[in-house]
């Protein structure tokens, strides 16, 4: 939290447009013991559930597949800021993942998407 708060002053004395309120992976390290949640305990289900719909591929509403381990490592940067921990901007509409859910995908993603 204080990290955050820290990133979030930092960037508004940079940029002074005020703070963009999205978690970042760094507030949200892998733990020291590392985690129990891999793709396939974890990872697949969450992403079929959540996203695959539209990001399943060249036939689903995006182009941006992720609906495998190596697709969401490559953007693991892009699908933390969109819906793990506190960001909700993915998936779009009311239909969201339980924020329990969402912590457990910052962890996974945190400790590589493994
Ligand atoms: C209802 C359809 C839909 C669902 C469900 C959905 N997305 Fe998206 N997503 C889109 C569309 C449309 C775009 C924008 C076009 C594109 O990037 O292809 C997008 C863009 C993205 C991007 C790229 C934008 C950026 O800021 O980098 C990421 C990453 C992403 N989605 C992740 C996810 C994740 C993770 C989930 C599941 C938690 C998810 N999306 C669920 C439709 C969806």
């Amino acid at each position: 939290m204080s990290g955050k708060l820290a990133g979030c002053l930092a960037a508004a004395a940079a940029v002074a447009t005020g703070c963009m309120d999205f978690d970042e992976p760094s507030d949200y390290p892998c733990p020291p013991q590392g985690t129990a949640l891999t793709w396939d305990n974890f990872g697949s289900g969450f992403m079929a559930q959540w996203c695959v719909r539209c990001h399943g591929g060249p036939n689903g509403y995006s182009s941006r597949a992720l609906n495998n381990r190596e697709a969401v490592q490559a953007n693991l940067q892009r699908v933390f800021v969109n819906a793990a921990a506190g960001n909700t901007t993915m998936p779009p509409g009311p239909d969201d993942p339980p924020r329990a859910e969402r912590d457990k995908l910052a962890q996974w993603l945190a400790c590589g998407a493994k």
